[in-house]
């Protein structure tokens, strides 16, 4: 069985004050049948690890290259070296704003494995590859040019145009989509591909968590804007845990 997970992506929110509800979060995590990742921003990475023990921490993203003249980038192993365990790659928002094609995530979720971190590989299509019947095409081709020949991964599933909008896709869409991940990665990876766990984000709520976990190839979530508030994402935790 896939590992079920609850991961938070702080994206570019919270300061050194917001670590208490790190450590609520963390406090939570102890009694869930789940594992609980949270993702905030550099700057409170190294506290986190040592602060939050009952969770993981992941970095944002990282650099391909382990070390460099990259001026204002991070790499893998730094990441590890603050204690993180996990690192997205591919988030919609940095192949959007920061032009990442599949090729750089791929890159960048292999130097993750080689860091010994788990990337956290996020993939989506838009609302107008949706509208146009061609989404899970569109995700199946991301899959094929960013994920790594290495079984060591978590995947996202992430409709871009679910993003911090309050919509998300019918219960039958997002069915679909993570069966066809699925198939994909029993066919990259045999046997092993049924073990990987695939997360669904985009307006995850308490209020819609558990139906989302009901659906048969959904081991989680990767939650934005209800991450940042523990009474907001203790919540989505328990429904995972209680799937
Ligand atoms: P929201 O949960 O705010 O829609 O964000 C989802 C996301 O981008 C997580 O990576």
């Amino acid at each position: 069985m896939p590992t079920k997970i609850a991961a938070g992506n702080w994206k570019m929110n919270g300061l050194q004050t917001d670590m208490l509800e790190l450590q609520l979060i963390s406090k939570a995590a102890e009694q869930m049948d789940c594992r609980t990742i949270i993702c905030p921003p550099t700057t409170l990475l190294g506290n986190a690890t040592k602060f939050s023990k009952e969770i993981f921490i992941g970095g944002q993203d990282c650099h391909p290259e382990p070390s460099g003249a990259y001026t204002g980038d991070i790499s893998a192993n730094m990441l590890a070296d603050t204690g993180a365990s996990y690192v997205l790659v591919g988030h919609s928002e940095r192949r959007s704003y920061h032009g990442e094609n599949s090729t750089i995530v791929r890159a960048k979720a292999e130097a993750a494995i080689a860091a010994t971190l788990k990337p956290v590989i996020c993939v989506g299509e838009n609302l107008q590859q949706r509208k146009s019947g061609d989404a899970i095409e569109t995700v199946s081709s991301q899959i094929k040019d960013s994920v790594p020949a290495n079984s060591e991964i978590i995947l996202a599933y992430e409709p871009i145009w679910a993003i911090g909008t309050g919509v998300i896709p019918s219960f039958k869409e997002i069915c679909q989509m993570h069966d066809a991940i699925r198939a994909l990665l029993i066919k990259n990876y045999g046997s092993i591909g049924q073990k990987i766990s695939i997360l669904y984000g985009g307006s995850v709520k308490p209020s819609n968590a558990a139906e989302i976990f009901s659906a048969t190839n959904v081991n989680g979530a990767l939650v934005g804007g209800a991450s940042l508030k523990s009474t907001d994402f203790i919540p989505i935790m328990r429904a995972l845990s209680k799937s």
